[in-house]
């Protein structure tokens, strides 16, 4: 949008927190009537029908979602898929509400159009995100997933019963879950990526799903999210369990804890990088595990998609769907328009 460079050299003067906070009840303003909701839509969302992915079961309007921690307690679901988003992953939600991190726990690299984020999953809860979607009207043209987290002082041990409550309380509102066990800021998170406790959560989790599914009579696939700090070995090993349980797919990548040659100043504080300097990283993972399950497990690639030749060539590397974060705050909200103009170009041709 053209306007957006002004916004965001305003948003930019903000503390990143409350500049996201900011941004995100302006969408919601201006999604709140239908006047304004159709202006939104004819600014934005071009996409139309004829990008559609199948993927997991689900039929996403095209291939580009919103990744998770964007909206982490579904307050702007459905004005965010007016952006044009095929998909929206809400959360991380974690069965209780909880503080996250000290703030500041976000931090600007704008010379490496990047960010650092250390905030440890803040979030009202599982019943208060319960309660929200609720209110969401249930005819909707996008797909709906729910990224779920471990609550920062449950031991690694009761993890899986986190996960369990989760999919129990939330499994019904949503089309997809994703079992997130790659965020570097909550403490011991990522050792849940090891066989040991793949092997306690997957099939706890896959059960209570199949409950739910049963009860609600619809499918409801799970993917899961991984870090991309592991080496091949324990990428392989993971790989093989994600199979042997039966996972539906996998969202490659979350943020890293690497610093791979980044300019600004602040490079060496705590927490994530996201943004463009790990778009090498996400395609070089995404490419190994679409060649290592022989295109068996389906793979949302995320992670340093800034524009339309970013999402190109992660799609090339053998994602299905893709997401973005890092990119929305830096390119603004015309950012899915233009990709997915661009990727309409490309199989017009
Ligand atoms: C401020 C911020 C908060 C995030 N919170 C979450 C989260 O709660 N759960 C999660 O799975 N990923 C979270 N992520 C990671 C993103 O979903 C995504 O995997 C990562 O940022 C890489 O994509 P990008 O380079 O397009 O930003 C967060 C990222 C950022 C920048």
């Amino acid at each position: 949008m053209a306007i957006y460079p002004v916004l965001r050299s305003l948003l930019f003067r903000l503390d990143p927190e409350d500049a996201h906070h900011l941004a995100l009840a302006l969408l919601r303003v201006a999604a709140s009537t239908p006047p304004s909701r159709a202006w939104l839509r004819r600014q934005f969302d071009l996409a139309g029908r004829d990008q559609q992915v199948e993927c997991c079961g689900l039929t996403f309007r095209n291939p580009l979602g919103l990744a998770a921690g964007y909206d982490k307690d579904g307050r702007a679901v459905a004005a965010l898929a007016l952006l044009g988003f095929g998909h929206i992953e809400v959360g991380t939600v974690t069965p209780q509400a909880q503080p996250g991190n000290p703030r500041p726990r976000i931090v600007r690299l704008p010379a490496d159009r990047a960010v650092i984020n250390r905030m440890g999953f803040p979030n009202r809860g599982a019943q208060a995100l319960r309660a929200r979607l609720a209110r969401m009207p249930r005819e909707r043209d996008f797909v709906l997933g729910l990224n779920l987290g471990k609550g920062r002082d449950t031991p690694l041990e009761h993890a899986h019963e986190d996960y369990c409550a989760l999919v129990g309380d939330l499994g019904e509102a949503a089309d997809y879950l994703a079992v997130n066990i790659s965020s570097p800021n909550t403490q011991g998170l990522r050792q849940l990526q090891s066989r040991t406790y793949l092997d306690q959560l997957l099939p706890a989790v896959l059960g209570e799903r199949d409950r739910v599914a049963r009860r609600r009579g619809r499918s409801l696939p799970v993917l899961v999210k991984l870090a991309p700090d592991l080496t091949w070995p324990e990428l392989d090993e993971i790989l093989d369990r994600l199979l042997a349980h039966g996972v539906e797919g996998v969202i490659a990548i979350n943020t890293t804890l690497a610093r791979p040659g980044l300019h600004s100043p602040r490079a060496g504080e705590a927490g994530g990088l996201s943004g463009a300097p790990l778009r090498e990283r996400a395609r070089e993972v995404v490419a190994y595990i679409h060649a290592h399950t022989e295109a068996q497990l389906p793979i949302i690639g995320v992670g340093g998609i800034m524009g339309a030749d970013d999402a190109r060539r992660m799609l090339e590397a053998g994602a299905l769907l893709i997401q973005v974060y890092t990119g929305l705050v830096y390119s603004g909200p015309g950012l899915a328009r233009e990709i997915l103009t661009a990727l309409r170009r490309r199989e017009a041709r």
